[in-house]
Order: structure tokens, then sequence, then C-alpha cells
């Protein structure tokens, strides 16, 4: 990765300036090394680059809300927080603020009973389930594309596999699979959407599929069966209270929106690594044992959700610094897992990192990612077979130039990092 010590950092606007888009981390060190506990940067937010105060901000639910904590300081605040504690404003005004519905911006009680629904679904037995589901799927994406000898490999295999992961979680059925490939824009290649004559050509594929959840939720309500469908429709809050149907249907929606595209970006990065660096390929198909490790310090160097928000609910402290309540404060996993301070060498990719499992790519505390045990499958999962079928995996060229000048596109979000494309050759094994 480039520096560019040309950009001057303590001007650059980290939410809008595309020139950090491609590589982040040179302002993140540059942030950092100013303050890792609390350095503002734009738009009145506390940027928390350092392992130790992102840890402590994540578990810290008493003082810090995640009413903000997908769009932060673009959240539009329906109040103007006043005083020391905006607790009572924020539950006031909590169903204005928008992704209210979604656990990810709750604060307890309501986020502590979304959660137990879900948990009610991520049992050891289903998860092994899918994991049996996801080694087929695996094969069935590969057989799509291995007949070319490249492919693209966002479109062939990370975004369709990471959206039917999640689909066989929740107990799609298989016959409606192809359904959800195409509402989320994941079909086959080749398919012409154009040619689709049925109500899937759809805007917004969340509200499609809350939709269709309700509609499984209802029908499986009144006529349960034995099936993962029904155990979600029929399960219930901590204190015996059956949830609403829309509560259920967009806590396991959410799953989409929270599963989909985080994996995918993991799979990009770690085949980017793959393809970018023979060694570690060599390495991984002579000891399969160390593919936990590599998605682990893929996670660390790139973790696929760059920043998180939380605002301040009490006036509190960071550091030295006065945190009045209502500071929206960014907490950037992508900067703490490059924290000096807690791994050697940071910016190098290392697969006999010996601490490598402190990344906080999943972030911690009571947010911390529910689905982190499921993407870690996904990724072994996908590693095994990609390794096992495609031999002598390269970054195509053509596309991406060599090796010496590589060009990689990112997707321009101060919320996610992950590769628009990443176009592959190899060898079919078969
Ligand atoms: C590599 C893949 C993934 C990454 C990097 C990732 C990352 C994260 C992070 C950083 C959070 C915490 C947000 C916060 O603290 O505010 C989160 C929350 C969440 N993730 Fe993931 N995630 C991944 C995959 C998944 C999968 C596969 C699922 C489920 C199918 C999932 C479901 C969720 C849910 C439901 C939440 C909200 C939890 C809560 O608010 O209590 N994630 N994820």
């Amino acid at each position: 990765m480039s520096t560019d010590s040309s950009i001057d950092f303590d001007s650059v606007d980290y939410f809008t300036d595309p020139s950090l888009v491609p590589d982040p981390h040179p302002y993140y060190d540059h942030i950092r090394a100013k303050d890792p506990v609390a350095c503002p940067i734009h738009n009145g937010v506390l940027a928390v680059t350092g392992w130790e105060a992102a840890n402590a901000v994540y578990r810290d639910s008493e003082n810090f809300s995640s009413c903000v904590a997908v769009m932060g300081p673009f959240t539009p605040l329906p109040f103007t927080p006043e005083g020391d504690d905006i607790t009572e404003q924020i539950a006031k005004h909590r169903t204005e603020i928008p992704m209210f519905e979604h656990m990810v911006t709750m604060d307890p009680p309501e986020h502590t009973n979304a959660r137990s629904i879900l948990t009610k679904l991520l049992t050891p037995k289903r998860l092994k389930e899918n994991e049996d589901f996801m080694w087929r799927l695996a094969d069935r994406h590969i057989d799509e594309f291995i007949n070319d000898g490249r492919c693209e490999f966002l479109a062939a295999y990370a975004k369709p596999f990471s959206l039917l992961v999640v689909a066989d979680l929740l107990g799609v059925p298989e016959e409606d699979h192809e359904d959800f490939r195409e509402a989320f824009g994941a079909q086959r290649p080749g398919t012409n959407i154009g040619s689709l004559d049925h109500e899937l050509i759809v805007t917004n594929p969340l509200e499609w599929a809350d939709e269709k959840f309700i509609r499984y939720i209802e029908e499986r309500r009144k006529n349960p069966r034995n099936d993962v469908l029904t155990s979600i429709a029929t399960a219930k809050y901590p204190d015996g209270s059956t949830p609403d149907v829309i509560d259920v249907v967009r806590t396991a929606t959410f799953l989409f929106a929270a599963g989909q595209e985080t994996t995918a970006k993991l799979l990009g990065a770690a085949l980017r690594v793959l393809s970018d660096r023979p060694d570690i390929q060599q390495r991984l198909r002579e000891d399969r044992s160390l593919i936990p490790v590599f998605i682990e310090e893929c996670l660390r160097m790139d973790a696929p959700v760059k920043s998180v928000f939380r605002m301040a609910r009490k006036t509190t402290k960071l550091g030295d610094h006065p945190v009045p309540a209502g500071t929206t404060v960014m907490v950037s996993p992508g900067a703490a897992n490059r924290d000096p301070a807690r791994f050697d060498n940071p910016h190098e990719f290392d697969l006999d990192r010996k601490n490598v499992r402190e990344h906080i790519a999943f972030s911690r505390g009571i947010h911390s990612c529910p689905g982190a045990p499921l993407a870690r499958v996904e990724g072994r999962v996908s590693i095994e077979r990609l390794l096992d079928r495609l031999g002598d995996i390269n970054v195509d060229e053509e596309k991406h130039g060599p090796r010496d000048a590589r060009r990689y596109e990112y997707e321009p979000t101060f919320i996610l990092r992950g590769l628009k494309e990443l176009h592959i050759t190899f060898t079919p094994l078969g």
C-alpha cells in the first residue's frame, strides 16, 4: 500500500475525501500518533484509533449510546442535546432516529430483547447445519465459473455465497434461493435481469426481504412446521412474551444487511492476499491448518467495518478529554487493528502473529458481532474449497496491472472497506 505524504491529514475530511479510500491507514496512523484515545476530526467527531481506547468505548454502554452506530455524524438527530445526560432525550425520540428498528442502533433494554431472539437462532446445531450447507454451496458457485480459468471473484463467488449462507441460516427454503439471489443483485454470471418477468426487479432488497419474511413468519405462526422459520416465528422474549411479527422479521432480515456485504468484503480481502502473495498461497496449500489464522490476519489487516459510532449520552471523559453528552465518537476497528502499541509491525501481513485474535474487526461489548463464528466458518470453508479446486491463483494483470503497480478500487465509503472488483486467473483442478 502506498503512503501519500503529500496529503495534509490535518485538514482532510475523513468522511468525504476520496483520497483516503484506497488506503485509509496513513490517515489513521496520523491521528493515532496525535492522540489514540480521542482526536477531534471533522463534523465535531472524536476519533478513537487506539486499540485500548476502542475496547474501552465498546464496553461502556452506560456512557455511550449506539443510536448513531451506523451513520455517525450524518444521523439526522430529531433533538438538540441538552445537559449532561441525554438518555431521556434519546429514549423520547428513539423512533424518529433512522434505523431505530435494527438492533445495532438500540440500547438496553430493547437491545437485550432483540439480541435474545438472535441468540436462539445461532445455536450450535443450526451453525453446524449451516456449515454443511456452505460446503455444498461453495462447490455450486465454483462450478459456475471454474471452466473459464478466470473470474471477477466478488460477483462470481463472494457476494452470492455470503447472501445464500444467511438465507440458509434463516431457513429460507432452497427453492426460494434464486429469488433472493436476483433480488439482491447476486444472480448467476450472464443472467439477463431484463428477462425476469416477475417482482424481482427490486429497488430495495431489504424491503423486499421484509415482505417475504412477513409472509414466512405469519404462515409459520398459523401452521407450525419442523423447520428453522418456525423456530424463529415462535421464539419468545426473555420475559416470555411473544414479539410482534415485524420485530421478528427485522431481526431476521437485518442479518442480510449485517452479514452479506461484510463477509463478501472479507472474502475479497482474503482472495486478494492469496492471489497477490504466492508465498502465502503456497504455505496454505501445504498446511491447511493455517487457514483460520490466515482469516484472522485478513480481518485484522482489512477490517471490513472501518468505523462504528457511538454518542456520549452522559458527559464523560476519554483519557483527559472531556466528552460532553451528545458528542459523536468514531471507534475505528480498521485503525485499532493496526495500533503499533498492540500489534508488532502492524502494517505487515504475518501468518505467525501470536496475538492475531485480539483484533477488533467484530467490535466488542454488548454489540459485538453475533455473526462472527459464521463469518469465520464462511472464510475457512471458502478458502479450503478454492484451494482444492483452483490451482495457481493469480491476480489478473490485465485488469489490475503488474505486481509492482497494482490498481485496486475500493468502495467509496467511510463505513466499510472492500474491493469493488477482484479479477483473478487460475488453473482449474477439478
Ligand atoms: C467478516 C464479516 C463481518 C464483520 C467484519 C462484522 C462486523 C460487525 C461489527 C463491527 C459489528 C458491531 C457494530 C457495533 O459495535 O456497533 C457487527 C454487528 C452485527 N453483526 Fe456483524 N460482521 C460480520 C458478519 C456478520 C454476519 C455473517 C452476521 C449474521 C449473519 C452478522 C450480524 C451482525 C449483527 C446482527 C450485528 C448487530 C449486533 C448488535 O447490535 O448487538 N455479522 N458486525
